[in-house]
């Protein structure tokens, strides 16, 4: 396990979408959207998926150069283009828009079609939070868990996620999960580190329980909640592909195949949290809600109660302190990037010492 700081790996990610054609405004938005799942814990959906954008954009399927444009609708709806380019880019252009109407009108509403894959989703409701705005962030994604009853993939793991600004505790409400048992991100991670996963988790082709992350994504992941799950994943569908006009009911691309365009589809709302009383007020009711949770009575073998979000916030108070562990395995398919374009390898350190713990 090696170890990198937020700032090199934001500058070593920057670097690489520059030398594949991404301008340097909007590598710093991708490095940053990235970086902070790593900074979260979420190393799913984080600078590791840097080889696998790189690969669409070499395949061409995948516009590096693509900027999102802007179509206003109504005072308090817009639509976001992605013009398939970086989908970080279209869903960043897309929440500020939402905030912009927010602000004026007490809500915004965004569309974005002709997206791609945007990460982690708590990036998109911490770009709301920083404007001190509620959120819901909904996306669409490739075929990866059967709906109820079915056989084969049909919807997306797609995340589901919305927040609401802290009180007085500093730690705002951040829910951000996919519809699955666990994500598939979690399944590639196994794989790239050699582990293996838990047999709740995916079915292999054959309709069998599998501990083997090679197996798992040929075959499918499990909805959590077994119906529930399954129609959570249609609703991301129906506000992410069928209201937007991106590809929909299956027909979104997986990010690891560089065949053809992704199209996907992002639902953004911002909302102003001081509509029907003061902000005090407001914060005051957040705080008693966090306090009601975190101080809930713990059944046994519980230490801590945690309120949706708080893991996160730790991990990266604690990451940007000692930095982001990469495997060697990481850190070799990172450099690899960084060579194609001659860019400098990633700066990495060993772990933290004891000391430093
Ligand atoms: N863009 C895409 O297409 C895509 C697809 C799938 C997943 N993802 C991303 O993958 C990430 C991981 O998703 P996941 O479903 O595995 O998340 P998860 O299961 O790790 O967490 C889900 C939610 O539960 C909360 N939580 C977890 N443990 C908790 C605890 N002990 N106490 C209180 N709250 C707790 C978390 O804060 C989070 O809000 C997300 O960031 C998601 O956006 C993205």
């Amino acid at each position: 396990m090696r170890h990198v700081s937020a700032a090199h790996a934001r500058a070593f990610v920057e670097k690489v979408l520059v030398g594949n054609g991404v301008t340097q405004d909007n590598a710093v938005i991708v490095a940053k959207c990235l970086v902070e799942a790593d900074l979260r814990g979420v190393d799913t959906h984080g600078m590791n998926r840097i080889p696998s954008y790189m690969a669409r954009v070499r395949e061409g399927v995948l516009d590096p150069r693509a900027s999102p444009t802007i179509r206003q609708i109504t005072p308090a709806v817009a639509q976001v283009d992605g013009h398939n380019g970086f989908g970080f880019l279209a869903a960043h252009k897309g929440m500020a828009t939402a905030i912009d109407m927010a602000r004026n009108i007490g809500i915004g509403m965004v569309s974005v079609k002709h997206s791609n894959h945007f990460g982690m989703s708590a990036w998109v409701v911490q770009q709301a939070l920083d404007a001190g705005m509620m959120s819901l962030v909904f996306t669409n994604s490739s075929p990866a868990l059967p709906v109820w009853g079915g056989k084969s993939k049909l919807m997306g793991v797609s995340p589901i996620a919305c927040g609401a600004p802290a009180g007085k505790s500093g730690r705002p409400f951040i829910m951000d999960m996919a519809p699955s048992v666990a994500a598939r991100g979690k399944i590639y991670k196994a794989l790239r580190r050699g582990e293996t996963i838990p047999g709740d988790w995916a079915l292999d082709k054959d309709g069998n329980r599998t501990d083997d992350p090679s197996k798992a994504l040929e075959g499918v992941m499990l909805p959590m909640g077994g119906p529930k799950g399954s129609a959570i994943a249609i609703m991301m569908d129906v506000f992410s592909g069928v209201l937007s006009g991106s590809a929909f009911a299956g027909h979104v691309t997986n990010p690891y195949d560089p065949s053809k365009p992704a199209d996907v589809g992002h639902f953004l709302v911002a909302i102003k949290p001081d509509l029907f009383m003061s902000i005090a007020e407001f914060k005051e009711r957040m705080d008693y809600l966090y306090q009601r949770v975190v101080g809930s009575d713990k059944i046994a073998g519980v230490d801590r109660i945690y309120f949706p979000g708080e893991i996160e916030d730790l991990n990266k108070e604690k990451r940007l302190r000692e930095g982001i562990p990469l495997v060697e395995a990481e850190v070799q398919a990172l450099n690899k990037e960084a060579e194609r374009v001659g860019a400098a390898s990633i700066a990495t350190t060993p772990p933290p010492t004891k000391s430093r713990l």
